[in-house]
């Protein structure tokens, strides 16, 4: 993981995101980003739970893109972390659910899985490295990505999968979970 326990704990108090149902809508202003919307319905709480966590945390990074590089550097630092375990756990989740239900299509959608992962690493650490503007294009390409993902590559799997075949434990454990599957290769 990317953050501490204790810092996790003090973002998940801010942001009222990691692994929790959304009883709220997003805050500040979301200008002409992507949402969330029924349509996107996969029809499985745990994962259309995980689907809204990433455009909350797109409309995050983009309320504090509006103040300019280099502010707001807590809410980013913080937003990026959770992004990073958030993509880590939810497709930790999804890939499961998809091998578990024998879905055709798995290994296709995997790989699309690893080039948004690798996508959001690559700002991620460059943001780290002091370019404080590479998280800018960050709530378009998650918000872009996502949409267009959900309702063309994660609807494709709903014949197939079912909610029994989704691990329905908060994100946080999934993450806590992936990081398990990684030690392991170590
Ligand atoms: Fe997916």
């Amino acid at each position: 993981m990317n953050v501490a326990t204790d810092d996790l704990n003090q973002i998940v108090d801010n942001f009222s995101v990691y692994g929790v149902p959304f009883p709220f809508g997003r805050r500040g202003s979301v200008g002409t980003l992507e949402n969330w919307a029924p349509e996107l319905s996969v029809d499985i709480e745990a994962l259309d739970s995980d689907h809204k966590a990433f455009f909350e945390l797109a409309a995050v990074l983009q309320d504090a893109r509006a103040a300019g590089p280099g502010e707001n550097d807590l809410v980013v630092r913080s937003a990026i972390d959770l992004l990073e375990d958030y993509v880590v756990g939810h497709f930790l989740r999804e890939e499961r659910a998809m091998e578990s239900a024998g879905y055709p299509d798995f290994e296709a959608h995997r790989l699309q899985h690893q080039v948004f992962r690798d996508k959001v690493a690559a700002i991620a650490k460059a943001y780290r490295n002091g370019d404080l503007t590479a998280p800018a294009p960050l709530p378009d390409i998650v918000t872009d990505w996502l949409y267009a993902h959900i309702a063309k590559d994660d609807h494709a799997y709903r014949p197939c999968v079912q909610a029994s075949h989704v691990d329905p434990a908060p994100l946080a454990l999934m993450v806590l979970e992936a990081e398990g599957d990684d030690d392991t290769l170590l």
